[in-house]
C-alpha cells in the first residue's frame, strides 16, 4: 500500500510517500481502507518530539475515516464494510491514518452514519473528543452560559456545535477577526467578539449577563484576566493547549473568590471510560445531525509533508489528506 512514514524525528521534511507492506489486523483489531485523513497539531508535534525505534517506521496521524474491510480474531465480522471515524490511530500504534489503510483496535474505529461524510469523519478524533470532554469534565453544559475561545479553530468550532447540541443557554465564542468570526458563527455561536478588543468582558456580559459557566480555553495564560471578569460563580474553566514552556500567571484569591475550577486534559491520558463517554457523545450529536463538516484545505498523499506544515502555520479551518 502506499502510506507516508518517517523513520526519525523531525519537521516535514523527515515524511516520505512510499510503498510499504500493507498490514495485517491482529486480535481485537480491524483494517480500515482510508478515504480521508485528518490533520491535527498533535501530528506535527508528535513527529517533531519521538521517532519510532531504530530501523522501523510510523505512519503519521490520529483522525481519519474509512471503511473496515479486514477484520482480527476475535471482532465480529459483521464489523466488515461498516463507514467508521478513527481516533488515536498513531497513539502507540505504527498505522496512523495517512496512508490507504491502517490497523487500529477495534474500539477506535467508531460508526459513521451513511449521511456523514468521509471529510467530517476525519474531522471528529482530536478536536471533537478534545472539546467534548473540555465541555463535560463535572457535567455537561445544559442550561450554561459557555465561552469558547479560539471559536474558529478544529477544537473550538467542535466545542461551539457540541455545546450548542447539549442545550446549552448561550454560546460565545472569542476570536482574532472577521474571517474566523464567520466561522464559529456559522458553527452556532450566538456572539463572535475579537478578544483583543478593549471592552471583550463588556461585549461577552452583554450576550451572558450572568456570567459565563464553562469556559473551553485555548489559551489559558493569555486569557485567564478576561475570564474571570465574565466567569460566573462556580465556573469550570477547561484547558486544554500550552506549549511545554508556557506558565500561566494565577490570581488565586479571586479564583478563590468566585469557587472556579480550573480543570487540565490531554486527550492521550483522558481516562478509558471518560474517552467511551465522549465516543458516545460524539456518535449521539453525529446521528442528531449537529455536527457539520468545517471548511477544508485539501491534500493529497503526496502532499503529506505540505499538509503537516499547513496544519503547523495556522490554517485556518481543517487540513485534510485524500487518499
Ligand atoms: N489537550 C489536548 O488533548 C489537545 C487536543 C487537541 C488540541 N490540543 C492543542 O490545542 C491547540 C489548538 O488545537 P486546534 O487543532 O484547535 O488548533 P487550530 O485549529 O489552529 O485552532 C487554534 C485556534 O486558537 C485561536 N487562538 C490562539 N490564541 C488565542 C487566544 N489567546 N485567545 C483566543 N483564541 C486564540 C487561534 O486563532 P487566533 O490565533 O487567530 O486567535 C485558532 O483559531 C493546539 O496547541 C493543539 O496542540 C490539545
Amino acid at each position: 500500500m502506499l502510506a507516508a512514514v518517517y523513520r526519525s524525528a523531525g519537521d516535514s521534511s523527515a515524511l516520505r510517500v512510499e510503498q510499504v507492506e500493507t498490514p495485517r489486523p491482529g486480535p481485537g483489531e480491524v483494517r480500515v481502507r482510508v478515504a480521508v485523513s485528518g490533520v491535527n497539531p498533535t501530528d506535527w508535534k508528535v513527529l517533531e518530539r519521538s521517532g519510532p525505534q531504530r530501523g522501523e517506521f510510523a505512519v503519521p496521524n490520529q483522525d481519519g475515516a474509512g471503511v473496515i474491510d479486514a477484520v482480527g480474531p476475535g471482532v465480529a465480522r459483521e464489523r466488515l464494510g461498516e463507514r467508521v471515524w478513527l481516533l488515536m490511530a498513531a497513539h502507540n500504534n505504527r498505522w496512523g491514518t495517512a496512508a490507504e489503510y491502517c490497523v487500529v483496535p477495534s474500539e477506535r474505529a467508531v460508526t459513521l452514519p451513511d449521511r456523514a461524510p468521509f471529510e467530517l469523519g476525519a474531522s471528529l478524533g482530536v478536536p471533537a473528543l478534545t472539546a467534548w470532554h473540555c465541555l463535560c469534565i463535572g457535567g455537561c453544559p445544559s442550561g450554561d452560559a459557555v465561552l469558547v475561545s479560539g471559536g474558529a479553530g478544529a477544537v473550538g468550532r467542535a466545542a461551539i456545535e457540541l455545546a450548542r447540541h447539549m442545550g446549552a443557554e448561550r454560546v460565545i465564542s472569542t476570536v482574532s477577526g472577521p474571517e474566523k468570526a464567520r466561522i464559529a458563527l456559522a458553527a452556532g455561536a450566538d456572539a463572535a467578539i475579537n478578544y483583543r478588543d478593549a471592552d471583550a468582558a463588556a461585549q461577552i456580559l452583554d450576550v451572558a449577563p450572568t456570567g459565563v459557566n464553562r469556559f473551553v480555553e485555548v489559551a489559558l495564560h493569555q486569557n485567564i484576566a478576561l475570564n474571570l471578569q465574565v466567569a460566573a460563580p462556580h465556573a469550570v474553566i477547561a484547558a486544554y493547549a500550552a506549549d511545554p514552556q508556557t506558565l500561566a500567571t494565577l490570581p488565586v484569591r479571586d479564583l478563590m473568590v468566585a469557587n472556579i475550577s480550573l480543570r487540565f486534559m490531554l486527550l492521550y491520558t483522558v481516562k478509558p471510560r471518560h474517552l467511551q463517554e465522549a465516543i458516545e457523545g460524539i456518535s449521539a450529536a453525529l446521528r442528531a445531525g449537529a455536527l457539520s463538516t468545517p471548511p477544508l484545505h485539501r491534500f493529497a498523499l503526496a502532499q503529506v509533508a505540505q499538509a503537516h506544515d499547513a496544519v503547523r502555520n495556522g490554517a485556518v479551518g481543517k487540513v485534510i489528506i485524500d487518499l
